[in-house]
């Protein structure tokens, strides 16, 4: 496949001098846009082209019309991924296929024509290299990459979009809760709230699913706590997945994670995580976790691209809190499996699943 052609010129490859452009403080990187990268896709789809080849643009405002299909209905999905420095001196998407994939079937599920895998793939790919001076020095953060989907044309009825938008755009970041990447986080169980129930699109990546859960994460931050766990809808018994997380419990050399039964988003992380455990050594099941079960947990820990692995410190359930970790220090199974992924993603160690991509 031809590859897209980068609006700049060509980064210089060289690490220091390409980063020196950006004039980033990469000491000081949180998850957010003040490091935003210069350029962003995006493609077009009509009836009649189909998918256009897409090109690279300054980061800027999209145009669409107040009656765009997603503004009033809501029909997008995104994914979420990193570009990041390897130890060999080069710059590394990770398992841009599984994100390509999981972009399709959602598309699928909101009724939007998909994008081709290859098309996805290309358009990473070619908004990191038109990006290069934004990815962080090693061990500093990624470039975290933003794929959008959405019905950006006109509708008054209920329908799907007559014309759609593919965007990327990016952002330098660091770690994704505060306090840091190997600080453990406080969650508490929601019992008010579900965040996806059987049928629903929980299983999908959809812009929908997120600002549902702001509610529940917003009075939990008050209350100290860095975000929230869901139970299942149908019997609030069973652990779902954090508001932007899925959740793995540890016993021994046991370790759960909620199966993907559709209500769970199926965290190309969590997926990493399962066959990382294994070859490991851990017994990994995809099996129903209760929250009693969790509570009687040696561990827990949270996986996602924005948080990676996230050791958790504690979990209150009805006012009881369980402490997993010793204040301030994560758990050792979260600590083995972040070294072990992010060693992987950079390169330092082999990558026996053919997980690394180069841009
Ligand atoms: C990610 O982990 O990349 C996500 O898309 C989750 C989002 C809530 C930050």
């Amino acid at each position: 496949r031809t590859r897209l052609h980068t609006i700049a010129a060509a980064a210089a490859p060289v690490a220091g001098e390409r980063r020196a452009k950006a004039n980033i403080d990469w000491d000081s990187l949180g998850f957010g846009l003040k490091d935003v990268a210069a350029t962003m896709y995006v493609a077009e789809w009509t009836p009649e082209k189909g998918w256009d080849s897409g090109k690279l643009v300054p980061y800027g405002p999209l145009n669409m019309m107040p009656s765009a299909q997603v503004l009033n209905y809501g029909q997008a999905i995104f994914e979420g991924m990193k570009a990041q420095e390897s130890a060999k001196g080069r710059v590394v998407l990770f398992r841009p296929d599984q994100n390509a994939a999981r972009f399709k079937a959602g598309a699928a599920r909101m009724s939007m024509p998909s994008v081709p895998e290859d098309q996805f793939v290309e358009a990473v790919r070619a908004t990191v290299e038109n990006n290069l001076d934004y990815v962080p020095p090693m061990g500093k953060g990624s470039l975290y990459l933003r794929p959008l989907l959405m019905g950006t044309g006109p509708i008054l009825g209920l329908g799907p979009a007559p014309a759609y938008t593919f965007a990327i755009f990016a952002a330098a970041v660091g770690a994704y809760f505060k306090g840091g990447q190997l600080t453990p986080i406080d969650l508490i169980v929601e019992e008010r709230f579900h965040r996806a129930a059987p049928g629903g699109m929980g299983g999908t990546k959809a812009a929908g699913n997120y600002s549902p859960v702001l509610v529940t994460q917003l009075e939990a931050k008050k209350n100290g706590f860095a975000d929230v766990v869901y139970l299942d809808a149908k019997t609030d018994t069973y652990l779902e997945e954090v508001s932007s997380c899925n959740i793995f419990v540890v016993k021994g050399k046991t370790i759960k994670t909620p199966p993907l039964s559709g209500t769970i988003l199926p965290g190309v992380t969590r997926r990493s995580i399962i066959e990382l455990a294994r070859s490991r050594g851990y017994d990994v099941q995809e099996a129903a976790v209760s929250v009693h079960e969790a509570m009687e947990a040696d561990e827990i820990f949270t996986t996602g691209t924005a948080v990676v692995v996230s050791s958790v410190g504690s979990m209150t359930y009805r006012g009881n809190k369980k402490a997993y970790t010793a204040p301030g220090q994560a758990g050792p199974v979260a600590l083995e499996m972040y070294s072990a992924l992010t060693d992987i993603q950079t390169e330092k160690a082999d990558d026996k699943f053919s997980w690394v991509y180069p841009v």
